[in-house]
């Protein structure tokens, strides 16, 4: 219950190893991601800002290694912060001990104790607080009720199913009455359809207890479905912050464009082009017109004619007589709709195709011609790949 605001945050691991040989020039050290790399180190996470209201659900989403995980610890406390500042409350916690920050964390792997019963794992950090026994099973028994595993409190961990040792490892968060609830990918470690259940329950869970909630995830549809706003992260940077729907409306570049929305957006070499004052795009032989609200961003922006990357998503492109031309390599019946892999415009293209009415063959080579609206498209500068509209 408390909001949380970051300032210009900053975490830089230092270099593990000084005994490496640093190639003074070229040979780089081969690297998984494209951090930056300083004297002082790694630069893990840098420039991040944000304000997080109370009760808030806010996600961070991105890759493997973009930071995420290093953001939440320094919130929890669990790693130094190497620049900027972490208010909760309105408290300055930059050097405040883990334990005095009244927050409580929810991981991956659980780290439950194995031969402690599911009650004393949830009460331990009560006792620890010498918090009185009455209140503790107050606390216990209540978010036993809250998580359903109120006939599982006498059984050891083992004895669980991932399902319900996850479900404990909440509970054990939960009885702390934290002021903010950390989870980093408390879902991962589950199967498909166990997830899914939890992240619906996550959803109930949130509207019973009062706290403010920041999650990490790389899965963009827990991160669609459970926040209020998202922060997609890439390389240590946070690329955009908006609620579900604005990110998934207005990417503010490709990698957002790419990252949220499944299947991924499609995306066409273009030329934007002005006609009569309105502007257009022009791709595989054809010509869209964009919307008005779309003219009205780029023309009070000033943006010239130029080759873009145009974004569209497989839900937008219809098919019809006449249009960008294309074959079918592979077709995907998913029972509500069928996904077409088509080769088109000298792009792998994804197209869904409601199967309501219709046929749904489409022979391998087939041609289809594919079609999308002036409402629909996404224009990326081919330089920056920003959002030519934002
Ligand atoms: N203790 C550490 N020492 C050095 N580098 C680290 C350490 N922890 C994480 N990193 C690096 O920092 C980057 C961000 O890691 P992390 O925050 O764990 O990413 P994410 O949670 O988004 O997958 C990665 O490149 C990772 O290798
Ligand atoms: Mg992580």
């Amino acid at each position: 219950m408390a909001k949380v605001i970051l300032k210009d945050l900053k975490k830089v691991y230092p270099h593990s190893e000084p005994k490496k040989k640093k190639g003074k020039k070229g040979a780089e050290p081969e690297k998984k991601t494209n951090l930056q790399i300083t004297e002082e180190g790694v630069v893990a996470v840098q420039k991040f800002n944000l304000e997080i209201a109370d009760k808030e659900f806010i996600v961070l989403v991105g890759p493997s290694g973009c930071g995420k995980s290093t953001t939440l610890r320094m919130i929890a406390g669990l790693e130094d912060i190497s620049g900027g500042e972490l208010y909760i409350g309105e408290e300055l916690m930059n050097d405040v001990e883990p334990k005095d920050r009244n927050i409580a964390m929810v991981f991956q792997s659980y780290a439950l104790y194995p031969h402690m019963t599911v009650y004393d794992n949830m009460a331990f950090s009560l006792k620890l607080k010498k918090v009185d026994k009455a209140e503790i099973d107050r606390r216990v028994r209540e978010a036993a009720e809250i998580l359903d595993i109120t006939q599982y409190l006498n059984r050891k961990p083992k004895a669980l199913s991932g399902g319900q040792r996850q479900r404990v490892a909440i509970g054990r968060a939960i009885v702390r009455d934290p002021q903010v609830m950390l989870m980093d990918e408390p879902l991962s470690n589950l199967d498909a359809k166990l997830r899914n259940q939890m992240r619906a329950e996550l959803i109930k869970l949130r509207e019973r207890i009062n706290t403010t909630f920041i999650y990490v995830t790389h899965d963009q549809t827990e991160a669609m479905t459970l926040g209020d706003r998202i922060v997609i992260m890439r390389d240590g940077f946070i690329q955009q912050i908006g609620t579900p729907q604005e990110v998934f409306d207005h990417p503010a570049n490709l990698f957002v464009a790419g990252f949220i929305g499944m299947p991924r957006m499609n995306q066409f070499d273009a030329k934007l082009v002005k006609k009569d004052g309105k502007y257009a795009v022009e791709v595989g032989g054809i010509c869209v017109e964009l919307a008005e609200d779309k003219q009205a961003r780029l023309a009070a922006k000033e943006v010239p004619e130029q080759d873009v990357i145009l974004g569209v998503r497989p839900e937008h492109i219809v098919l019809c007589a006449d249009g960008v031309k294309g074959k079918v390599d592979v077709s995907e019946m998913m029972g509500s709709s069928v996904h077409l892999h088509v080769s088109a415009a000298g792009k792998d293209v994804i197209v869904i195709v409601p199967t309501a009415g219709g046929s749904n063959n489409f022979a391998m080579g087939s041609e289809v011609n594919l079609i999308f609206g002036g409402n629909v498209v996404h224009v990326f500068s081919k330089e920056t790949e920003k959002n030519l509209e934002w």
